[in-house]
């Protein structure tokens, strides 16, 4: 109901609860309304204060300035939303046509169907993920709905949440949301992009919740199966924080470095690790929005207990088509992780040539992020690059390359490159963003 409507019931409200005639009603309301309209409208009107903190997303604004341009017909190469740009196997799409012919139209299970949760359970153990069960599991709309809902679940406001930037650009918007203190670990291109052992053991005292992404979004950056040993290692002096690791690209990982959770390093965080997966970008189904958790029993139950007053459950349709992904054929994720890994080495074979510009190697996922400082400073086409955001307009602009600014990732000498654009693009875009830097002046 409007304010207005709500208003112009009164008199007959009044002269319903207090039986008094709808004149003496009308003449009352002909008082109150106006001071009862004021405070009422100041109160109905206002959002809630966490609003006021959630953002939408830097990348999605590049993404969608990218696209304005494209359709007003400028020739655009978009090297800047995180997006697989494949479809699934033959087999997934199989999956749903039969699904829809069996579909019962009902509500689904709050933690996610039996054998999605055993599809995924099998997908667990092909990562050496051993000893869960369907309890200890949680599925979601998406890992971005299951990030999202494990801060509600495990965060108070002014807990604190450490992760290392460069980070994910929703990590500080969540938790901006849930009103958690942030404790940002700096990891510049000079250290590889890499959280350090004695970084994170000056971190954790008083903290809540540790955040990690392995493989990462947005540096690409893989921890070696030694590192991330390092790394558990001083989890295990830090009784008292919960871990949550965003591995969601741990399947996407180049040049035989292998994949290693902390939990495969020291069994014992097992009791306080989160592991957060999707569908998304292994498969190809960013769209389809599937998400999981493994870990404890009662973070799961938290999690089905939000599921319960959010989402109720991941629709019947989608979820025999991440059923198939999952237990079907795995050649297109294999076939696309050689292509990604070529596609790098071209990426990087550019960066190389560039003076000045520095890029740890990234080996997994299917990002780049090059350290661009050297460019700030000089102009390209009389405009002049101050920072990241100035790099990114003047190249989308003059090059129709779209990349994201690392300001968006918390590292704002660097940018993003996304090299998921089709083939027969990647090498043009290329060409383009270094005749940019040679074009500087
Ligand atoms: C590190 C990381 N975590 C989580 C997500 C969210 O993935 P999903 O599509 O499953 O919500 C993304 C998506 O870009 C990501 O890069």
């Amino acid at each position: 109901m409007t304010f207005a409507a709500a208003t112009s019931c009164a008199p007959a409200l009044q002269a319903w609860c207090f039986a008094i005639s709808p004149a003496d009603a009308a003449a009352q309301c002909a008082r109150i309304l106006p001071i009862f309209s004021d405070s009422a409208r100041r109160h109905m009107l206002k959002l809630a204060e966490r609003m006021g903190r959630a953002k939408p997303s830097a990348i999605m604004l590049v993404a969608e300035k990218a696209k304005k341009l494209k359709a007003e017909g400028r020739d655009i190469i978009s090297f800047s939303i995180g997006v697989p740009n494949f479809l699934p196997g033959d087999h997934v799409y199989a999956a749903v046509k039969d699904a829809l012919a069996k579909d019962s139209g009902q509500y689904g299970s709050n933690r996610g169907a039996d054998a999605l949760l055993d599809a995924f359970l099998a997908h667990l153990e092909k990562a050496g993920l051993t000893g869960f069960s369907r309890k200890n599991i949680a599925t979601g709309i998406g890992a971005k709905h299951v990030l999202y809902n494990l801060a509600e679940a495990l965060l108070d406001p002014g807990d604190t949440l450490v992760f290392p930037t460069p980070y994910w650009t929703s990590y500080l918007d969540i938790a901006d949301i849930v009103d958690a203190k942030v404790r940002l670990l700096p990891c510049p291109a000079e250290q590889n992009y890499k959280l350090t052992p004695a970084q994170l053991d000056a971190a954790l005292p008083g903290a809540k919740v540790f955040l990690f992404n392995n493989p990462s979004n947005p540096t690409g950056m893989v921890y070696t199966p030694d590192e991330v040993a390092a790394l558990a290692e001083v989890l295990v002096r830090h009784p008292n924080v919960w871990i949550i690791t965003d591995d969601i690209y741990h399947r996407m990982v180049f040049d035989g470095v292998g994949y290693k959770n902390f939990i495969q390093c020291r069994p014992e965080l097992r009791e306080r690790t989160i592991f957060v997966d999707s569908l998304s970008k292994t498969y190809g189904m960013p769209g389809w929005r599937v998400g999981f958790m493994a870990g404890p029993e009662a973070v799961a139950q938290a999690l089905v207990n939000l599921n319960s007053n959010h989402i109720t459950n991941v629709p019947e349709i989608v979820t025999a088509a991440a059923i198939a992904a999952l237990t079907g054929p795995q050649d297109v994720p294999a076939q696309k992780n050689v292509e990604f890994q070529s596609k790098r080495d071209q990426v990087l074979a550019m960066l190389d040539s560039i003076p000045g510009v520095k890029c740890p190697r990234p080996q997994g996922a299917f990002y780049v992020f090059p350290d661009i400082s050297c460019a700030f400073g000089k102009s390209h086409s009389g405009k002049k690059i101050e920072n990241d955001v100035d790099f990114c307009n003047a190249l989308l602009d003059a090059k129709g390359v779209a990349c994201v600014p690392g300001s968006a990732f918390g590292e704002p000498k660097a940018l993003r490159i996304s090299y998921t654009c089709p083939t027969a693009q990647l090498p043009e875009g290329l060409k383009r963003f270094r005749e940019f830097f040679a074009e500087l002046a």
